[in-house]
């Protein structure tokens, strides 16, 4: 048989291998409610502009919540044939209210309707990506507060560097986070323009009006090219680009604290309830929640990639090809959504074992940049110079199997006579984390005031 919709030149049905490759209901009925919100509100404006009456327009609308209940009663029969939701919700409908039923896709296409119910999915995505980042930001605030003056190793090339607090390390992913927050909140406004009204491709002769239904679905203008509107997939190209970047950013957490939790470190103790046993190995306790954080980074980028293969060669204005849009959208939306739910529960949950991290802080000669700042401060040596005296230092201090503080003076002297027993004072970690007062810097009161600004910024 012929379709419904548009069977009118067809003579014949398509087949079956026409109708598998073709529908897109097995996942576009997510957008079941943005669809019937979208069929609301154009009604409402089209009875509103004298296109179809009152009386119908609040038939339809009475009849869209009832095939809405049935949706979320799951009741609703779904169909392959009708194609995606937006026919599956119209055909249903028509069985409900009859022939007024007939008259909602006037001065209307799908083409404007899924784009419209598209951007209303992806912008409820985008608010609930920024409360999870928000929620996020607040967990590393707590842990940052609790060990503002915490000692840790800081790291470059994962080798010792200098020490830093636990503290500044937390709030260097608050920057991250804060600066993905803002990227959603950059995204989200740019992507507010309401596509409905600009029909197939080319705008309608019927007299609607635009910026009803715009404000109607929240949206804060009606977009003003119907060829872009109905072919633009921008927005969820920014709604996978940030969740890219937050992916990216939430792995490198992930993978410190896979490398955090181990024997060999110790620097954290995640909880039992974001962790795992072995079957085989009694004693094991795994981050699979972190690595699989780090993993999804994978299919949120391969889903970015591929809507940019997908929309880079298409003519203007749609094509089908749009339809794949949403599996890769809904599927990295998933992921990251439930990335930053379990890096929340880690975070939040998560013990730093303040001893681990001192001593480790000391070793690997970690002040030696505070010896070599004490030598151009106090002999007045200049910085390259100062970088000389220090490496024989800790070359000695490796020969002698000690750690810098543990040098006698008099051995300092045979490097260099001038040094004095105040050098003493600059080689501890908590003496070295306290001098790094600069902007930013890993000092404890930076660290808090750090803490104290995005609480205000957040506020
Ligand atoms: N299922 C389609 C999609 O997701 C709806 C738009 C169909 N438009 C069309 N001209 N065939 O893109």
């Amino acid at each position: 048989s012929s379709n419904a919709m548009w069977g009118g030149r067809f003579a014949a049905g398509p087949d079956a291998i026409m109708e598998a490759i073709n529908a897109s209901i097995g996942f576009d009925k997510r957008m079941a409610r943005q669809d019937i919100d979208g069929s609301r509100a154009h009604a409402s404006m089209l009875a509103a502009q004298g296109i179809i009456t009152d009386t119908d327009a609040e038939t339809i609308r009475e009849g869209l919540l009832t095939v809405l209940s049935e949706i979320e009663a799951g009741t609703f029969e779904y169909s392959a044939a009708l194609e995606d939701i937006h026919m599956n919700v119209e055909a249903r409908l028509k069985e409900i209210v009859g022939e007024p039923a007939g008259r909602l896709h006037t001065a209307r296409s799908r083409n404007d309707q899924v784009a419209t119910d598209f951007k209303l999915w992806v912008r409820d995505q985008f608010d609930a990506a920024e409360g999870a980042l928000l929620s996020l930001i607040d967990g590393l605030l707590i842990q940052a507060e609790a060990g503002a003056d915490w000692a840790m190793p800081g790291f470059t090339h994962l080798q010792t560097a200098q020490p830093v607090t636990w503290g500044h390390h937390m709030m260097a992913y608050v920057e991250m986070l804060g600066r993905d927050l803002s990227r959603v909140r950059d995204a989200r406004a740019r992507m507010n323009e309401c596509p409905l009204g600009a029909a197939a491709l080319a705008g309608t002769s019927f007299p609607i009006d635009r910026d009803a239904t715009a404000k109607a679905l929240g949206f804060d203008r009606p977009s003003a090219n119907s060829l872009d509107a109905v072919s633009d997939r921008d927005f969820a190209l920014d709604f996978l680009n940030c969740a890219s970047i937050t992916a990216m950013h939430l792995s490198r957490l992930a993978e410190e604290l896979v490398i955090w939790s181990s024997a060999q470190f110790r620097f954290v103790t995640l909880s039992d309830r974001f962790s795992t046993g072995s079957s085989i190995m009694p004693q094991k306790k795994n981050p699979d929640a972190a690595e699989l954080i780090r993993a999804k980074i994978g299919r949120i980028f391969g889903a970015n990639t591929a809507l940019m293969i997908v929309m880079k060669g298409l003519p203007l204005a749609y094509s089908k090809d749009m339809q794949e849009d949403k599996e890769q959208v809904f599927d990295a939306a998933d992921n990251w959504m439930l990335a930053m739910a379990a890096m929340d529960g880690m975070v939040r949950d998560m013990t730093a074992n303040r001893e681990s991290l001192a001593a480790a802080a000391g070793s690997g000669f970690s002040t030696a940049t505070d010896l070599a700042d004490w030598c151009v401060r106090a002999l007045n040596m200049p910085f390259r110079d100062a970088h000389h005296v220090t490496g024989s230092l800790v070359a000695m201090a490796e020969k002698e199997g000690c750690d810098l503080p543990d040098l006698t003076l008099a051995q300092m002297q045979t490097v260099h006579g001038a040094i004095t027993e105040d050098v003493f004072s600059v080689l501890t970690v908590d003496a070295s984390v306290a001098s790094r007062t600069s902007y930013g810097g890993t000092a404890p009161d930076q660290v808090r005031s750090q803490v104290a600004r995005w609480r205000e910024v957040l506020a």
